[in-house]
């Protein structure tokens, strides 16, 4: 399977329903890192396909910006096939996470810190995205520019390992009430990643997108 950016993979699929295409992605490192899990049916498809292209590396990491299925649902299946991988969240998403039982090893992170592995870097925002605008987590990887959006920068339609272009700060602008409720969280949020300069975005759901 080629990668969708450098040694970026993506793992899509398809809901006809609502139209909606899910990611996931591993960031094929030294360390490797998964950006979330999918659902359970998603994380279950996704298992084989990540093990493939995993050969014989071991998963470290898995990043989950915020709790909610499609995000971290399938987490527990993940876990038993990659038991060494460490979830990597916020605070409120480890509270959850912990609330469910489905695990208390997690490597939390707030805004403004990094994770440091081996061959990558990623750096952490805040995001407004649980229920009760709780923190989650967006994160951009510094050394090959790559913004994982979560559920902004996203578009409906089938999208496995579609790449469209577009501009940063058209994306920001967009970021829509719906995504984030409150207006001075939302205008936080848009003029913290109006400081960053990604050249990649790496989004749940939609095409990603090449930055000009
Ligand atoms: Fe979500
Ligand atoms: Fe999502």
């Amino acid at each position: 399977m080629p990668t969708i950016y450098q040694d970026l993979f993506q793992f899509s699929s398809h809901v006809p329903l609502i139209d909606l295409s899910f990611h996931q992605y591993l960031l094929s490192a030294d360390e490797p890192l998964l950006v979330h899990t999918g659902n359970i049916q998603q994380a279950t498809a996704l298992v084989p396909r990540l093990k493939a292209e995993l050969k014989d590396k071991v998963l470290k990491y898995i990043f989950i910006s915020h709790f909610e299925a499609d995000e971290c649902g399938g987490l527990t299946h993940i876990l038993d096939h990659f038991p060494e991988a460490k979830p990597v969240c916020s605070e409120v998403t480890a509270r959850q996470l912990g609330g469910f039982g489905l695990t208390n090893e997690v490597i939390i992170k707030k805004p403004g810190e990094e994770l440091n592995a081996k061959d990558f870097t990623l750096e952490f925002f805040s995001y407004p995205s649980e229920m009760h605008l709780w923190e989650g987590l967006l994160a951009k990887e510094s050394q090959r520019g790559i913004f994982f959006s979560s559920d902004l920068m996203i578009r409906f339609g089938e999208a496995d390992g579609t790449v469209v272009e577009s501009i940063w700060q058209t994306e920001i602008n967009n970021i829509r009430a719906e995504q984030v409720p409150d207006p001075d969280q939302r205008t936080k949020l848009q003029q913290t990643l109006g400081r960053l300069n990604p050249r990649f975005v790496a989004p749940g759901h939609g095409p990603c997108l090449k930055l000009l």
